[in-house]
């Protein structure tokens, strides 16, 4: 039984489930090259059908991560901003008051688009709630058969954040929270506040700037923008902090007195954007821990699942993981809008159709891969000449680079789903060198110089490096590097002694692991620094990708599959 789950504003994407496994799931920003491409995923949908080898008319059931029928408390917030806005009143009419309406609207035409691009089929076309999807992308891959789950993100239909349970192939909502009480929307308009823009997904940006201040601004955030009420409850003031109109830059006289004038896009970076920056950060955290302490008193359970974008906050999971009394927790890696497509897949296939659980996600890399040929032709088109070796010889000479300074793009197998790449598409430094942050963030990825970069371990030495036995093969946690260890790998400890660690099994990713311990031979180091392998676009998806990238860019080296390509000075 094949089921097709999918994803179609903002971060589009599709997924491809057959009898309960993942067959393949990708972004469409990955295809059409648009950072955080919002539309039907056309390319992606067409990527997941020719990876599980079938057409359209064999996918039993598709399931659409929106209902766009409850549109009540969102078609109101909108329409009270607009209200209290007359040039953002205009500025809506002006880009279609409908954009947002049109577009709920046409998703019911999606069915019948389906088939038109794709053929004929009888597939069942299912409408699922955006935060069940959100519930589903995380309990029923993770290991537990029966957990507490907490869904967090700016918005759904109207849902920001969802309480529920889930045993066996069950899953049960106990609590919704709706616009405008949103975590989400109140870290995105901190996002517009220090100058950032939330629609280029920037909430990455304020975390990081975190680490650099100090909460200063705790009391005022906590006591009159976000706040809690009541156990499994919070509430956002949007008369001081208006997401709407933060999306504008606007912001009220209150928020201005206490905080000080929003920071305008290309103003330096000040110490009191820094505290701003650590106290909304520190306002979340705290919110969060005390909504999952409710959870754990609630239902008595001893795992968590994670899912929703607020549970990209990887600082913020740390403190979940070291402080809550949960004694497992599992956070879908692809915790945004892009994981709904594959959680409406698994809610369809348990919940709908009451099929048992048998798959555990262990890896994310369910993306295309490529051929050792298509990778030599993408080289050869572009005209580089490179050298095509076997893995005893090629390992042990990127380790080599790699210990003398290089930055190597390396691209291989599948690509990853979700933001974080996980060693098949990523560019790799020496950890141990001191300026390697800022050569990379600077020099390479053209960014700011704050961005955190973080490590890729072989797992076995997880317990060296962190004082205990951390797992976590999505990257999704910030924990703390053994003090010891700190002063080793200073291009991935962040500023308080932390790092967001990959820990890589042999199992699941042979080749990089086998990477990481010929670097450990020459550098007794058992990590390397891992980042994206991409600069100011999507990752890097196609080998004509990489090779583009590579002429773009000025990184040392390329190994694409079996190939490596050293720039000439
Ligand atoms: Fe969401």
């Amino acid at each position: 039984m094949y089921l097709l789950g999918l994803t179609t504003l903002g971060d589009s994407a599709a997924t491809i489930v057959c009898d309960g496994e993942v067959v393949a799931a990708a972004e469409e920003e990955r295809f059409s090259r648009v950072k955080h491409h919002s539309g039907f995923p056309y390319e992606a949908v067409a990527y997941c059908l020719e990876e599980a080898g079938i057409g359209i008319a064999d996918v039993d059931h598709v399931g659409l991560y929106w209902k766009p029928w409850i549109v009540g408390r969102k078609l109101a917030q909108t329409a009270k901003s607009l209200v209290t806005d007359r040039d953002m009143f205009k500025a809506r009419v002006d880009r279609g008051v409908s954009g947002v309406g049109a577009s709920y609207a046409s998703m019911l035409t999606f069915p019948a688009l389906l088939r038109r691009r794709f053929g004929p089929s009888d597939f069942k076309f299912h409408y699922l709630e955006h935060h069940p999807c959100h519930a589903a992308s995380a309990f029923f891959v993770s290991p537990f058969d029966r957990a507490a789950i907490l869904t967090m993100d700016g918005t759904g239909e109207e849902t920001t954040t969802m309480f529920a349970t889930g045993r066996g192939n069950r899953l049960t909502p106990s609590k919704r929270i709706k616009v405008p009480h949103s975590l989400g929307q109140f870290y995105s308009a901190i996002t517009n506040f220090l100058g950032f823009d939330m629609f280029q997904g920037d909430e990455w940006k304020i975390m990081g700037l975190a680490a650099y201040g100090k909460p200063e601004y705790y009391d005022f955030l906590s006591t009159r923008v976000l706040t809690l009420d009541g156990p499994l409850g919070f509430r956002v003031d949007n008369r001081v902090l208006d997401h709407h109109l933060a999306k504008h830059y606007q912001f009220s006289d209150e928020i201005v007195r206490a905080l000080g004038p929003p920071r305008q896009a290309d103003e330096e970076i000040s110490e009191r954007h820094q505290n701003i920056a650590a106290s909304a950060q520190r306002v979340l955290e705290d919110v969060v821990l005390q909504l999952v302490a409710d959870l754990a008193e609630q239902t008595g359970e001893e795992n968590l699942c994670l899912a929703g974008g607020v549970a990209f906050n990887s600082v913020m999971n740390g403190r979940i993981i070291r402080e809550s009394s949960f004694d497992h927790v599992f956070i879908q890696p692809v915790a945004g809008d892009a994981g709904c497509s594959l959680g409406a897949a698994y809610l369809l296939y348990h919940q709908k159709l009451d099929r048992p659980r048998t798959y555990r996600m262990r890896h994310a890399y369910f993306g295309p891969s490529f051929t050792s040929a298509e990778c030599a032709a993408a080289l050869t088109a572009a005209g580089l000449p490179f050298e095509t070796l076997p893995d005893d010889e090629l390992l042990p000479r990127v380790a080599r680079m790699v210990a003398d300074g290089a930055i190597i793009g390396w691209f291989q197998g599948r690509m990853e789903f979700g933001p974080r790449a996980l060693g098949n598409r990523s560019f790799i430094a020496d950890p141990r060198r001191t300026d390697m942050r800022e050569l990379l963030n600077k020099k390479v990825k053209l960014r700011e110089w704050f961005r955190p970069l973080a490590p890729s371990l072989v797992e076995e030495a997880s317990a060296e490096l962190f004082g205990w036995d951390h797992r976590d093969p999505f990257m999704v946690t910030v924990i703390d590097v053994a003090e010891e260890q700190r002063a080793l790998l200073p291009a991935i400890v962040h500023v308080d002694g932390s790092a967001r660690p990959q820990t890589v099994s042999r199992e699941t990713n042979p080749r990089y692991w086998q990477l990481l311990r010929e670097f450990e031979r020459l550098s007794g180091v058992p990590a390397l620094l891992n980042t994206s392998f991409n600069v100011q676009e999507p990752i890097v998806c196609t080998p004509a990708n990489a090779v583009r990238t590579f002429l773009a860019s000025n990184f040392d080296a390329l190994v694409i599959e079996d190939h490596i390509v050293v720039r000439q000075p």
